[in-house]
């Protein structure tokens, strides 16, 4: 919807890549916090790039305001986002990229690995006492265009618990990178080991082998019809979004209990990277009874969610199986 959009924001919207009817509104995105949100006024906030670089940068926020910007439409996941979860959303995010950032500072040879911290921390979740949230991407995906420090949300100053006055935005890759309340921002030449990088958001599987857990991958979801629905008629378009991180979306697909073949769904829009798509499937049902519907996409890679979860996996992360919704038609 574009409740809300001035008509300047509406015309710098347009040239996102992604019209804002398919964002999600500020208030109904879903807010994921380690530890109490800090509240931080913008007057004393600065933002301090440090660590491997010859000229370290402080910003205030008015500085930060004041350098050439970019707005894009992101898709944000969370890593725990179980299938047809509420842990993703789509907003028109505006900051400064990251890589001009780091161009200020003048970051010297062999970076490998940039730090962003966040102001909150706390004693929750058996979380070592004095601990920050802190996380680290490499190098070269802080350089990407698309890696935002970023203080708007569908147009208004980000929200309290989203990261006011600023956050991190890494574009494609899970929720957890996105640091809000960012104030500080580490160059290294050499791996990160805070708690979160760590101990947390890492894949683990039965041999030990730990991998961190980085790229979004391909998932989708069912949002019509709802758990449960009763639905009077024997059509029906089924609605909902597709998305592959850094990747588009190549394919949808619907399967129909009972029929057993997955159908190709309709794209309501072209595919683009780091953005859902919205995609429909006019179903027909043959008969009064119960089904169950079943989403899953494919990637421009073709990586498809997997019909199971792999059994080797001990963490609770990028649950991408097919998400499936349970109806009863009546007609
Ligand atoms: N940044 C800080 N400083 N503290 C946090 O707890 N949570 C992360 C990330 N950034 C977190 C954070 C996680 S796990 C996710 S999924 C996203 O923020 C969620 O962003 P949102 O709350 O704006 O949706």
């Amino acid at each position: 919807m574009l409740g809300g959009l001035t008509a300047r924001s509406m015309l710098r919207a347009s040239e996102t890549r992604r019209p804002a009817s398919d964002t999600t509104s500020n208030a109904d995105f879903f807010v994921r916090n380690h530890f109490t949100a800090p509240k931080i006024s913008d007057d004393g906030w600065t933002l301090d790039i440090t660590g491997l670089v010859s000229k370290p940068v402080r910003l205030s926020y008015p500085d930060l305001l004041l350098m050439p910007s970019v707005r894009q439409a992101v898709t944000l996941e969370c890593a725990g986002n179980p299938p047809g979860g509420t842990l993703v959303g789509t907003s028109v995010w505006s900051g400064v990229p990251l890589a001009a950032l780091l161009k200020q500072a003048d970051i010297r040879k062999g970076a490998s690995t940039v730090v962003l911290h966040g102001a909150d921390s706390g004693d929750s979740e058996g979380i070592p006492p004095g601990a920050h949230f802190a996380r680290a991407i490499p190098i070269e995906k802080a350089m990407e265009p698309s890696t935002l420090v970023a203080y708007e949300m569908n147009g208004d100053p980000l929200p309290a618990t989203h990261g006011f006055p600023v956050r991190a935005l890494v574009s494609g890759w899970y929720g957890m990178d996105s640091v809000k309340w960012l104030t500080r921002i580490e160059v290294l030449n050499h791996p990160f080991s805070g708690y979160f990088q760590h101990e947390e958001y890492v894949s683990m599987r039965g041999n030990g082998e730990r991998q961190p857990i980085t790229r979004m991958s391909v998932s989708s979801k069912i949002v019509r019809p709802s758990e449960g629905e009763d639905i009077h008629s024997d059509t029906y378009q089924v609605e909902g979004l597709a998305w592959a991180g850094e990747r588009k979306v190549a394919k949808v697909q619907v399967r129909v209990s009972g029929s057993g073949d997955w159908q190709l769904a309709n794209f309501r829009a072209a595919p683009v990277a780091m953005v859902w798509t919205p995609w429909s499937y006019d179903w027909h049902a043959p008969r009064s009874g119960r089904y169950t519907l079943d989403v899953r996409a494919t990637d421009e890679d073709g990586d498809i969610q997997p019909d199971a979860r792999d059994p080797d996996r001990r963490d609770p992360y990028q649950l991408n199986t097919p998400h499936r919704v349970r109806v009863n038609v009546r007609f």
